[in-house]
């Protein structure tokens, strides 16, 4: 087989630029910032979501997240910074944006007194579209709601309330959803149920920013963000987020967990100590041995301390994370 490279060089290398520029990203955050008077949400955050990616953006409330959904749904300005969506500028194009995305806005997305199924043909309506012409996208899920769809919105459990707004946001077949704390205030089941359905969306080739305040769902993602205090602390794989804690870690238990947090507070070779459930996650500076913390402990009066081992979840690495970062700030 002759490669057209080998005949034609020249014009191989300029047909790949242009093939490069074409491979848009589904959004591109180019150094956004927002403050509300005082408050700096957002300090020049920059990321970028590629086509048919499950992208999330974790961090508490108060991180920034709603005010960058809101930004790059046009609905806000930012400050500074640019902003792409599947290759649309966020101010030039901004028509053709909220077009082509669906925005799922957290709480108040819903119309409560119109029923499941009045919500979805407003939804659609206002689209230019019908529920018919779109019905393949949303099958799956509106199966569920189908039995209910006489009743009011507002009469839904948390995880229908959930799927009916996913439908209405996807009712005119979006190519970028964007999805704001979706399964925050969901039980466990349901929100199980939303990522399952997210996935499937992503088969779709829709590519999908959804945020949540849960660290345990960093797992469910393509690549995660982890955002606090308007500022990105990292963008991994969630495999890859697991190497970035570099330090040993250990969970320290005893029965009076209070004066043994303050007890290892002290400790020299500590460099952080947190509560986490019945334990405390024990972070120690490089290569201490293990013994140097038993001996520590036995002197302090806490002879059957147990010290175990253990690999770093999320919230771990979030706090970690975010002390390195402020302490850089200082
Ligand atoms: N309309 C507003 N006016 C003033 N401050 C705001 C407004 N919206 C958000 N904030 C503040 O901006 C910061 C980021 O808020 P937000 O984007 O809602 O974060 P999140 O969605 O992660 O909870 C918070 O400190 C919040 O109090
Ligand atoms: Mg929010």
């Amino acid at each position: 087989m002759v490669h057209f490279e080998s005949v034609c060089p020249l014009r191989s290398s300029s047909i790949r630029t242009s093939w490069n520029r074409l491979v848009m990203q589904a959004i591109q955050v180019d150094n956004i910032s927002k403050s509300y008077g005082k408050i700096s949400a957002l300090k020049s955050v920059s990321f970028q979501v590629e086509e048919g990616e499950l992208f999330g953006l974790i961090g508490p409330d108060g991180a920034g997240k709603s005010t960058l959904f809101r930004i790059l749904t046009t609905l806000l300005l930012a400050d500074s910074g640019e902003g792409h969506v599947a290759g649309n500028h966020l101010l030039r194009d901004y028509r053709k944006i909220r077009r082509i995305v669906g925005y799922m806005p957290g709480r108040f997305s819903l119309y409560q007194d119109l029923s499941v199924e009045e919500n979805l043909s407003f939804f659609a309506t206002i689209f230019g579209t019908t529920i018919e012409e779109n019905y393949g996208l949303i099958k799956d899920i509106y199966v569920q709601l189908e039995p209910f769809k006489k009743r009011l919105a507002g009469q839904l459990s948390g995880g229908m309330k959930q799927k009916l707004a996913l439908c209405c946001a996807l009712i005119h077949r979006p190519e970028v959803l964007f999805l704001d704390e979706p399964t925050t205030g969901v039980d466990a089941v349901s929100r199980k149920e939303f990522w399952e359905m997210l996935k499937k969306l992503k088969q779709k080739g829709i590519a999908i920013l959804v945020s949540t305040p849960y660290m345990d769902e960093a797992s469910l993602c393509d690549r995660i963000a982890l955002i606090q205090n308007g500022e990105i602390l990292t963008i991994n794989t969630p495999e890859g987020l697991m190497t970035e804690y570099d330090l040993p870690l250990y969970a320290v238990k005893y029965d009076d967990t209070y004066q043994l947090l303050k007890g290892l507070r002290k400790m020299p070779y500590t460099k952080s100590v947190l509560p986490f459930g019945d334990s405390l996650h024990l972070t120690v500076e490089a290569e201490t041995p293990v013994s140097k913390i038993t001996e520590y402990l036995t002197d302090l009066g806490f002879e059957n301390a147990e010290i175990r081992p253990i690999s770093p979840t999320v919230e771990d690495i979030f706090l970690e994370l975010s002390r390195r970062t402020e302490s850089k700030n200082d």
